[in-house]
């Protein structure tokens, strides 16, 4: 059922709703097998001031797997990563249509406050952007925002260790987070992304302002993660797709007859079977480099 949801601001008011979130605790199931659906996209389409970005997604995020998004620049993947924790009601003029459901709960239901999917469905982005504050500071900032006091150097630390940077910045919690490497900096988002207990953690090219030798931190990192979390991330880089997720999304641009360009999904399967065996010419075409 398509309904639509205009961009909205966040007010104190909004933000102190009893929502049906808070009800749902999050899952961190670390062998749970058959894979169910944590969060399934069905006919979503999303529009800047009336300019339709992505049209028509529908695919299911499985608990405790990695879902990779590709495809081109400008095909909508990080529009539609946005959606998956409202960050794109923060962007004005963008337009929601479609379900997005969290455990069968509707996330743009009337009753959602957009703070608390933002908790449950955290996000890094592709640049890390630490705050200008100390390494401790910035892990910290989610569960003060949610008005925890009790408990943070636990939560700080156990955030720390699960990003693999406890042991490098143990001794330094109280130096500028702006001091550390850019590998060192996009573990920390990631510290700061777990502090708040997600289920999800959204990851938009999460390494492409890393070297190598980081990158190869934040993949390994990303499949100790998801014995907890249920990560997507997009990438460019076919290879990272192809070694750390399980599941890929293949999204194109396609031209309409007023020559307006849109993006779509055109194919969503087991990674395996995009790299290998991909039933879609155009998702072969891309994943063997003949397009771009
Ligand atoms: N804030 C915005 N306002 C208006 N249009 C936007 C905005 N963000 C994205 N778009 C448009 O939506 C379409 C999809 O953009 P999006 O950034 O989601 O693509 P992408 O697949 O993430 O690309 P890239 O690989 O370059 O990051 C593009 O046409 C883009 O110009
Ligand atoms: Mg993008």
């Amino acid at each position: 059922m398509a309904r639509k949801v205009e961009g909205t601001t966040m007010t104190e008011e909004n933000q102190a709703q009893v929502t049906p979130m808070q009800q749902i605790e999050p899952q961190h199931h670390a062998d749970k097998a058959p894979r169910e659906s944590l969060v399934t996209v069905d006919d979503v389409t999303v529009k800047y001031s009336g300019s339709t970005a992505v049209e028509g997604v529908t695919f299911d995020i499985a608990t405790n797997e990695i879902t990779a998004l590709i495809g081109a620049s400008g095909c909508g993947k990080s529009t539609l990563l946005r959606c998956i924790n409202r960050m794109n009601d923060l962007i004005p003029g963008a337009e929601v249509t479609g379900t997005i459901n969290y455990k069968g709960v509707d996330l743009y239901g009337e009753k959602i406050d957009p703070v608390q999917v933002r908790k449950l469905i955290g996000m890094v982005f592709q640049k890390p952007n630490p705050f200008p504050k100390s390494i401790y500071d910035n892990v910290a900032f989610g569960p003060r925002v949610l008005g925890i006091k009790e408990d943070l150097d636990e939560i700080v630390e156990k955030s720390l260790r699960r990003a693999s940077l406890w042991d490098e910045v143990k001794n330094r919690l109280n130096s500028s987070a702006l001091g550390m490497s850019g590998g060192q900096q996009q573990r920390l988002c990631i510290a700061r992304a777990i502090a708040t207990s997600p289920d999800v953690i959204l990851m938009d090219e999460p390494c492409s302002a890393l070297d190598p030798i980081s990158t190869g931190r934040i993949e390994d990192l990303m499949e100790e993660l998801k014995t907890r979390y249920t990560i997507v991330i997009v990438t460019h880089n076919m290879q990272q797709a192809a070694r750390v997720s399980d599941k890929t999304a293949f999204f194109t641009v396609n031209v309409n007859e007023d020559d307006k360009r849109f993006g779509q999904l055109v194919e969503f399967d087991d990674t395996e079977k995009i790299f290998t065996n991909p039933s879609d010419q155009r998702t072969e075409d891309y994943v063997t480099g003949k397009v771009g």
